[in-house]
């Protein structure tokens, strides 16, 4: 069998997670190592303090390694933040070739067009990915090529980053020596590891509510449809209940993960929960809990506010998918369907086809992590950013010897 050593790195506001696997195929991954660590130096997805963010990582990448026994020598990074922007965008071509038949080149002149758009100062193409073909007036043409027609039309998924956020991030893992195989939008690696094939061929929505963004995907057709990227999440809920109960924001965090209930109809005075002290504090078990449902509901409109149609019953038939550390909120699938008139479930990243170092495939916090592995099994360097190539031969020994000091 085939031994393939890839790693994912998903650079988290609130912690850095690296996995090491052996994918020796699409169907059997083996995780190896996976490396946890504490997140300093981002703010909402973004890298706004150099040095910390790279200690961070270096600090998981090391247990990643240790626990493994492998070197990461590359790695597939996420990619998320609100300086990210998505359109569905068009392109047509005729096919000029006297026996009307598409070649490879065609393809690739209607992708070209389907990803020419204008994109502002500062920012850069991340993903370009096929939704269909339309070949003279029939849609829904997976492969094209091999087909005849005289007209070919093609749907791509444009989306669109900062090259400075990007390049920060990337810079602060190549500085460990560590080159980049993919930079991976976020919610796309999340649906990846928590969405059947049916629910994105049906229609679904995935919302991926981590510490300081929460990253939606919409998947129709088989294929990706819409995302966004909100600058709200846990962090936000925690700071909520710091203000709203009086407490130093460690204790909020501990008491929110402890205490926190959003179920619908919860009776707090029946509930016979007493909040323990942490460090010294203790606050109301029904203000904790009337704060975070308050913020949640808010959390799932903006959700909602952000589909490109207001009928999301019939884009996403399948419902609504909630994942990312915030997911595991007590009570949240159940508030989410009381508010919403479509299916709400919990994505967790369980999965047959991995194994070895599994527990993480619990835990909703993984969904991205997990899913850059699945990435790179699936669509390996799909990704627009070749920063690899530009690495060139002086980052390359840099990166050598920064390795053998690592
Ligand atoms: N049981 C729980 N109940 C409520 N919230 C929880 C629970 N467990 C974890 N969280 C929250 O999950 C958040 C972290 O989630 P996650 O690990 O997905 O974020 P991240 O990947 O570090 O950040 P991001 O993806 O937003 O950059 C924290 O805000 C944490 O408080
Ligand atoms: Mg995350």
């Amino acid at each position: 069998m085939t031994r393939r050593i890839i790693t994912a790195i998903d650079v988290g506001t609130t912690k850095i997670a690296t996995i090491v696997a052996n994918a020796k195929s699409e169907d059997s991954i083996e995780i190896l190592g996976v490396g946890l660590a504490p997140s300093h130096g981002l703010h909402k997805g973004i890298v706004v303090n150099m040095e910390n963010a790279k200690a961070s990582i270096a600090e998981s990448v090391r247990e990643a390694e240790q626990i493994s026994g492998t070197r990461i020598d590359s790695a597939c990074v996420g990619v998320t933040g609100r300086h990210i922007s998505s359109v569905n965008n068009k392109g047509v071509v005729t096919i000029p070739h006297s026996d009307r038949m598409v070649r490879a080149k065609d393809l690739k002149r209607v992708l070209s067009a389907a990803r020419s758009i204008t994109i502002p100062d500062g920012k850069k193409i991340l993903h370009a990915i096929p939704r269909g073909y339309t070949l003279d007036g029939l849609d829904r043409v997976n492969q094209p090529v091999g087909m005849h027609g005289a007209r070919l039309d093609a749907e791509t998924h444009v989306i669109v980053a900062s090259i400075a956020s990007v390049q920060n991030l990337a810079k602060c893992v190549r500085s460990l020596g560590i080159d980049i195989d993919d930079m991976v939008l976020e919610p796309l690696a999340s649906g990846e590891a928590v969405l059947t094939p049916q629910e994105r061929e049906t229609g679904v929505i995935m919302a991926d509510i981590g510490g300081g963004t929460t990253d939606i995907a919409v998947f129709k057709g088989g294929s990706i449809y819409h995302t966004a990227i909100l600058p709200v999440a846990g962090y936000q809920l925690t700071s909520d209940i710091s203000i709203g109960l009086g407490l130093p924001f460690n204790v909020a965090e501990a008491m929110k993960k402890k205490y926190g209930n959003v179920t619908p109809g919860l009776d707090f005075e029946t509930a016979e929960v007493e909040m323990g002290i942490e460090n010294g504090h203790s606050g109301s078990y029904r203000d904790l809990c009337t704060i975070v449902r308050s913020r949640i509901e808010e959390l799932l409109e903006l959700v909602l506010l952000e589909m490109p149609v207001s009928d999301y019953a019939s884009l996403a038939p399948c419902g609504l998918v909630l994942t990312g550390g915030s997911s595991n909120m007590a009570g949240l699938d159940a508030l989410g369907q009381s508010k919403i008139d479509i299916p709400v479930r919990i994505g967790r990243p369980l999965n047959a086809n991995i194994y070895g170092i599994t527990d993480i495939l619990h835990d909703a916090a993984y969904a991205t992590t997990v899913g850059l592995i699945l990435w790179q099994t699936r669509n390996n360097g799909t990704s627009a950013w070749q920063e690899k190539n530009r690495a060139g031969i002086f980052s390359t020994f840099a990166g050598l010897i920064k390795r053998i000091f690592r």
